[in-house]
């Protein structure tokens, strides 16, 4: 179901103050990261480039994508900044990764079209990482393209989805099966929007700062590692901003995903197939996108012990890391052997082959890596 709004900025205008109230001060600086095609703003300032972009451009008219969390939840942060006299209208899709599809795309792209979306219109995405997905793929591919901005909503958006500029939407059970790197005009980071999240949500977001650790900073994994659960504080601003910096660096030294790139990979071969085949089992609770990760980066983390040197005390490490996130998990080797067979259809195989990434040492990894379906198979016992 897609509904629609015409904005009303006085009426939203009136919950500017008593939000603003619980603004987190930043005492440390969150530096513009640019890059030649796009650029990531942070905190206060980010509404400063926003608004630089909006007047350079003069959008015919601004859309705002949104779920019903963000519409209820961010949208009323977000509009008193927005400085136009461009037409804005709201469109509100669904939440969850269910509705990541096609359908939707095709919701959204006739209210745009019905709406008056032309080439100089602009869709602003709000919210985690289904919204700029799957807006991003919308706005690359409505009238061959328009302009789009993320406003990630979620840690997993700000460290992940809405970087790097991979959009799509998934076709059935497969995840991100069709779309486009394209990257935004510009991501903004406002941690005002995480103030609302649930616990369960920080969690989500954060195991993919833990990947970050792991493939490229051995310092990073360990400050992770250290910090507790204090997720409104300096400290874990300061890793969502080191985040994306790692994640940046990589992505910049190969945005196609031909080499490096696909270290950002490490841990989504088992994962993906976990959360695709939780999402749709009777038998098991769907799981968040992190928590399937988390249980991707700990079975690859042993593939990485038997088969890529992975040190025993770096695998122990990780292993206990794993266990006191406290999921409980378990498959029947039927279980497994579907879940293999989602992996088959993993974007990076070569000739039908399922090729990992796998890690040397904490802060390295290797890709392209194929292991015996028998390790894979063990590696569930770990659970
Ligand atoms: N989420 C993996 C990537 O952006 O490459």
């Amino acid at each position: 179901m897609i509904n629609h709004y015409a904005s009303k900025k006085q009426e939203i205008s009136r919950f500017r103050e008593s939000d603003i109230a619980i603004k987190l001060i930043s005492l440390f600086i969150m530096k513009s990261i640019l890059n030649s095609n796009y650029s990531i703003h942070f905190q206060e300032e980010t509404y400063l480039h926003l608004n630089k972009f909006i007047a350079s451009k003069q959008p015919s008219c601004i859309f705002i994508l949104v779920d019903e969390n963000t519409m209820d939840h961010c949208y009323p942060l977000l509009l008193p900044y927005i400085e136009t006299v461009a037409r804005i209208e709201i469109i509100e899709v669904e939440s969850g990764e269910e509705h990541k599809n096609i359908a939707t795309c095709s919701g959204v792209w006739s209210a745009m079209i019905e709406l008056g979306c032309d080439r100089n219109s602009l869709l602003i995405n709000l919210g985690g990482g289904v919204i700029t997905d799957l807006g991003g793929f919308i706005a690359s591919t409505i009238k061959r393209g328009i302009s789009f901005i993320h406003i990630p909503t979620t840690v997993l958006g700000m460290v992940d989805a809405a970087i790097g500029g991979k959009n799509g939407v998934d076709i059935g059970q497969l995840k991100n099966q069709i779309g486009v790197v394209n990257p935004p005009e510009m991501t903004l980071i406002d941690t005002n929007y995480l103030v609302s999240l649930e616990k369960k949500q920080w969690i989500n977001g954060s195991i993919e700062m833990f990947k970050h650790g792991l493939i490229a900073d051995r310092e990073y994994w360990n400050e992770m590692i250290q910090t507790g659960d204090d997720y409104l504080s300096e400290k874990f601003t300061s890793l969502i901003y080191q985040s994306i910096v790692i994640k940046d660096h990589i992505v910049k030294s190969d945005p196609f995903e031909k080499g490096p790139r696909k270290s950002l990979n490490y841990g989504h071969t088992i994962g993906h197939a976990i959360e695709s085949f939780c999402l749709s089992s009777k038998n098991h609770e769907p799981l968040l996108h992190g928590e399937a990760i988390a249980v991707g980066l700990f079975l690859e983390s042993y593939l990485s012990y038997v088969h890529t040197g992975l040190n025993k005390n770096d695998f122990d490490q990780i292993a206990s890391w794993y266990h006191q996130l406290g999921f409980q998990l378990e498959f029947t080797l039927t279980e497994i052997e579907e879940m293999l067979e989602l992996m088959s259809h993993d974007k990076k195989n070569v000739n039908g082959e399922i090729r990992f990434v796998l890690l040397p040492s904490i802060g390295f990894f290797v890709t392209d890596q194929t292991v015996p379906v028998e390790d894979v198979i063990k590696s569930f016992s770990l659970l």
